[in-house]
Order: structure tokens, then sequence, then C-alpha cells
């Protein structure tokens, strides 16, 4: 049996509004089924939506009644029928079945409706990203790229692609993935930044934006060992500008969300309130200030300490809006960032937090514009000199201030659908203990 999709168009059903009272087409899968003796309601999802589609014995041959009786959750089919408006039905839309046609009777299908735990569906991934709430997350995080490169592209930057295979660590050498390069050593990178550093000096505004690698060999809710980033890059820029734009780029990025994704955030229980609150100017907080409400709230920390966890949760746990913190203890940052010129145990640098507890989505700040303080970071770093000898001609041929910072993409999907864990927010999560699938 072939259905002759002349006879009704091919469509999909994100577009099935558009078609109520014709007849038409829709090829997907069955999402799950409910019967009633002579009605079976299939749903039927094809990655637009999901769609009610009602077979009635009385209306169908028995050939096609008999074959949406045996279907199994996730077979995948082909059906025609009548639309009609609906305001209870998913999507607004139900079809009448006037024909269905068989394209793979699926197996037993491992995820059912009951509760399944983290680490089953985690191995199920592949099969895992049909479900709603799944879709629901790509589909925002796909809201959150386009905005990212529209902002972006918008804003006068340029997109430079910085290489995956790199001789030198940008962010500490703990957490380097390495692989043999013909006999030598090389990294998978763990930030473009370096390379963007010199295309804006080639360019002004640049920008990066592609998968990252860093060794984490903590079990966390916010550690990915393969994870994406954007990193815009500005020439002749301060600390107040960086912050400046970061606050209007991450309240765009949101903005869009909430544009384009109702239906999505919906789906995932979203509440909207404090998204809309996500506007600029964002609180800011230098690290003493942010010590001390830390110290307040009774978590453990001392002045000098990288934040934690613990102490980014407790912070942004008292803020209902973004947070930048700003001049961090040098001692806990990495080589390349600028000292204070008042303070020099301070960096000249920010982290953007996100609230509701769930802590840094965005890490930058100044960059040194100096050869020689550069060159005794590298040693006090103990960094190979020879791999970043053209870093430091950065600074011998027309060193001029600039700065920049990074965007981890999972974590600010992670924020916006708000979510327990990032590893939801990526399609295939690489982590300490999952390499599969
Ligand atoms: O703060 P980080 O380490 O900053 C840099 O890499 C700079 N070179 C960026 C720059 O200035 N161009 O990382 C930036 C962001 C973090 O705020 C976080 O959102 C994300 O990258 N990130 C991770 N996301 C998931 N898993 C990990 N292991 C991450 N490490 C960093
Ligand atoms: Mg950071």
């Amino acid at each position: 049996m072939e259905i002759a999709a002349n006879t009704a168009p091919v469509i999909t059903i994100g577009s099935a509004k558009e078609f109520a009272d014709k007849e038409v087409t829709i090829r997907g899968w069955l999402y799950g089924k409910r019967s009633s003796g002579k009605i079976h309601f299939l749903l039927v999802r094809d990655g637009t939506g999901i769609i009610q589609a009602v077979v009635v014995k009385a209306e169908v041959t028995p050939e096609v009644f008999e074959l949406s009786d045996k279907l199994t959750q996730e077979s995948s089919i082909i059906v025609k029928g009548k639309l009609r408006l609906d305001g209870r039905a998913p999507g607004g839309v139900e079809m009448t079945v006037t024909d269905l046609q068989l394209v793979s009777l699926a197996q037993d299908y491992p995820i059912g409706r009951k509760e399944h735990g983290p680490d089953f569906l985690m191995n199920n991934r592949h099969l895992w990203l049909r479900s709603s709430r799944q879709h629901a997350i790509m589909k925002i995080r796909s809201t959150v790229i386009k905005s990212v490169r529209d902002f972006l592209d918008s804003n006068g930057f340029i997109l430079i692609d910085a290489p995956i295979l790199t001789p030198a660590a940008c962010e500490g050498t703990t957490t380097l993935f390495e692989t043999d390069y013909f006999g030598d050593k090389a990294y998978l990178t763990q930030s473009g930044q370096l390379y963007m550093e010199a295309a804006a000096m080639a360019f002004g505004r640049v920008y990066c934006f592609g998968p990252t690698f860093r060794a984490e060999k903590s079990k966390t809710r916010r550690h990915l060992t393969e994870f994406w980033m954007v990193e815009p890059e500005m020439a002749y820029c301060d600390l107040e500008e960086n912050m400046a734009i970061q606050e209007r780029f991450v309240a765009y990025i949101v903005r869009q969300v909430l544009e384009k994704n109702a239906d999505e955030l919906k789906i995932l229980e979203r509440d909207i309130e404090l998204l809309l609150k996500v506007e600029p100017p964002f609180i800011r907080l230098s690290y003493d200030e942010a010590v001390d409400i830390i110290k307040k709230g009774g978590v453990e920390i001392e002045w000098g300490d990288d934040f934690g966890s613990p102490q980014e949760t407790y912070l942004m746990e008292q803020f209902d809006k973004p947070v930048f913190v700003y001049n961090f203890p040098a001692a806990v940052k990495a080589f390349y960032m600028k000292r204070h010129p008042e303070r020099p145990e301070l960096a000249v640098c920010s982290d953007l937090l996100a609230p509701e507890g769930y802590g840094e989505i965005i890490g930058g700040g100044q960059r040194s514009d100096d050869l020689e303080y550069l060159l005794e970071q590298i040693e006090v770093h103990k960094l190979p000199k020879d791999a970043y000898e053209w870093y430091l001609d950065l600074r011998r041929y027309g060193s001029v201030p600039h700065g920049g910072f990074g965007l981890g993409i999972e974590r600010t999907v992670a924020w916006i659908c708000k979510l327990d864990h990032v590893r939801e927010t990526i399609p295939f999560a690489r982590m300490l203990t999952r390499i599969y699938p």
C-alpha cells in the first residue's frame, strides 16, 4: 500500500494549523497511543510538533484499522487524513485518519512513560533526544546559538575560527587533553582566546565559536569535558566596556528565547518571570564585596580563594538578576590577565554569574599588553616559552589595551531552561565518566 502524496500534500506538523479542513499527509513516528475499542488515538511526531491522529474503525479499511492497532511506540509511519482545528488538541489541530502506511515497525522501545534514572537515559541519549523535553531544550539551544551569532554579526564583530589542535595551554595545564602530533605534543584547545587576541589586532572586533575541551576531573553538574564556547575579543577595550557589551549580549539572547521559544519554555515548565528581568544594567560586585556577602552567609571562604560551586550557588541565590564579579585575585586566574594598576594583587577581569543559583556563565577581562610582564608570567606558570613566541609578538608589534570574554553555551542553556545538570543541554555529552553514545 502506497499513499499517493499528490492527493494530499505532505506537510509538517508545525504548519498543520494552516491546513485546517484540508486532507494532508504527515510523515513521522508514533509517539504514543491510546485506544477505546473502536477508536485509536495515535500521537504522531515529526520533529516539528506532535499531532493527534484519530483512527475510527467505521471510517477506514479493516487493514488500516488493524495496522493502527498493532503499531508500537516509535514505529515510523505515514498518515493521511483531514485536519480539524481543535483547541483541546496538542498544537491546536487534530487529524481524522483516512489512510495509514507503515514504514518500519519499531521493536520494544526502551524509553517508556515510566520514570528512568539519569544513567539509563544518558546511555540511551540517541533515543532520549526524541522526547518532548529534550526536544524543547535542543530547540532553545539552537536559538541561543543563533542569537549569539546574530548579535555579534550585527555589532561589528567578524567570525574568525580558532584552531582545535594547539601547541599551548590557555587556561592552565591541569585540564589539557594531550595528543600525539607526529611525534610532538599537541593539545585539544581549551579556549580560542589567544588566537582571538591575534585576530583582534588584525580586525578590531572578532569572535570564535566552537567546541573546547577540558580534562575536568571533577564530577559536577556544571562541568563537561567538551563544551561549546563563544569568545569575542576587542582591541582598545577596557573592563567597563567589556562588561557593558556582555550584559547587552546576554539580555539579547534571553529575549530571543522568550520570543521564539514560548512553547518550549512551557514544556519545560520554566517560570519566565525571572527571565523577563534579565535586562541591563546587571549587578556589579567587586570580588572583595562578593567575598563579604558569602562570608556573612556562613559559606566557607577566605579572601584570596577562588569561588567554587558552593560559593557561587550561595551568592547567586541572593540575586534575581545576573551579577558581574570583577577584580579577582590574580593568583587564581590565568597567566594572561592584566594586573590592576593600584592593587597589583588583583586581575582586571570579571565573571558573569547567572541567578537562581546557577553561577558562572562567562569568564573574561583585560589581557596584559605588556611584554615584560607576560614573559615573567610564562615563567611563573611554568609554560613552555617557545610555544608562546607568536603570542608575545602581539606585544612586540603594536600592543594595545584589549579584552574579551568567553560564554559557555551549555551553562547558559542550563540556566535559561532551569535544568539541574548541563548534561541535558548538549546533544551528546562528554563527561569524566561518559563518552557513550
Ligand atoms: O572562565 P573560562 O575558563 O574562560 C576562558 O576560557 C577564557 N579564555 C574566555 C575568554 O576570555 N575568551 O571559561 C569561559 C566559560 C565559563 O564561564 C563557562 O561558561 C564555560 O566557559 N566553561 C565550561 N562549561 C562547561 N564545562 C566546563 N568544563 C567549562 N569550563 C568553562
Ligand atoms: Mg572562569
